[in-house]
């Protein structure tokens, strides 16, 4: 393996990260697409989502009106967001209707409540076959108050982490760097998954991230780098709070991401039905914009 994320190769590194650095969105907004038919969205609009995502790992996209579960999977379909993974929370379609709950498998579960939710990527407990690539966060109803979503670039806490040592890197990119103790509970059974923090995909090239800031129920490697790594992990969006990208949806507004690292402030619900939002989570990522496939393409050529 060469490239931006190959330890030995610096040079890769260097030019990644200042190209990296330079693209760094400021403003959630900067990666703001408007779509006014969500069932014909036009290849404008799809072009600038995959341009935000191969930017940021994340779009914010703007419907007219809140979705259907049909529509926000037809959409994502769309930006090659296709392969839907399944978990035992999720309704039947695989979509996900994340609000205040206190019945059934999601009792005690933090995104069921109206608690904040500390930092992570999605799906860091799946087996590697289940890998999440990507997620789609659809707003149907916002709360009364709170349930802010923040979300930080896991290219930058790459380049966080390398910059301080990249032993730091290595230490995550270990195959047992963290481990899930298994799930007991009937409704969610697993077994123990151990696995990397980072990781490149084979397939694709592009950067992985599994993690969870949460203290229980997740096992470090014994190991002064993993730990240390961690540590500067944990406090990553305090320390660089300008790389924090922070936004309240409205209704109808949606993050596209390729797994980025995101929390929720917590929220209170009003009179009106409550905070509703829409998640699927992909074993795909958001496919790469066209135009940057063209340039490939004649580069080759020529
Ligand atoms: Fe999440």
């Amino acid at each position: 393996m060469s490239g931006p994320f190959d330890l030995q190769d610096e040079a890769a590194y260097a030019a990644w990260r200042a190209r990296k650095l330079a693209a760094r969105p400021r403003r959630l907004e900067e990666l703001a697409v408007t779509v006014d038919d969500p069932r014909d969205p036009g290849e404008a609009a799809l072009e600038a989502v995959r341009a935000a995502c191969a930017r940021a790992n994340l779009a914010l996209v703007r419907f007219p009106r809140p979705l259907g579960k049909d529509e926000l999977r037809d959409f994502a379909a769309r930006l090659g967001l296709c392969r839907l993974d399944h978990n035992p929370c999720a309704d039947e379609d695989a979509v996900t209707s994340l609000r205040v709950r206190e019945d059934g498998p999601h009792r005690g579960y933090i995104p069921y409540s109206d608690r904040p939710l500390s930092w992570h990527t999605d799906g860091y407990y799946n087996a590697p076959e289940r890998r999440v690539r990507a997620f789609v966060l659809h707003c149907v109803r916002p709360a009364a108050e709170g349930g802010e979503s923040l979300v930080l670039d896991h290219e930058l806490a790459y380049i966080d982490l390398r910059d301080a040592d990249p032993a730091l890197v290595e230490a995550l990119m270990a195959p047992d760097a963290m481990t899930i103790p298994p799930n007991e509970a009937p409704e969610a059974a697993r077994a123990a998954r151990t696995g990397p923090v980072f990781w490149v995909d084979p397939v694709s090239g592009r950067l992985q991230l599994r993690y969870t800031a949460r203290g229980r129920n997740i096992v470090w490697k014994a190991d002064a780098w993993v730990q240390a790594a961690v540590e500067r992990l944990r406090t990553l969006p305090e320390r660089r709070p300008d790389w924090v990208l922070r936004h309240r949806l409205a209704p109808g507004e949606t993050l596209v991401a390729n797994n980025v690292l995101h929390a929720r402030t917590g929220f209170r619900d009003g009179p009106g039905g409550g905070r509703l939002l829409y998640r699927a989570r992909y074993h795909d990522a958001v496919a790469a914009p066209r135009g940057a496939k063209e340039d490939r393409k004649r580069a080759v050529a020529q």
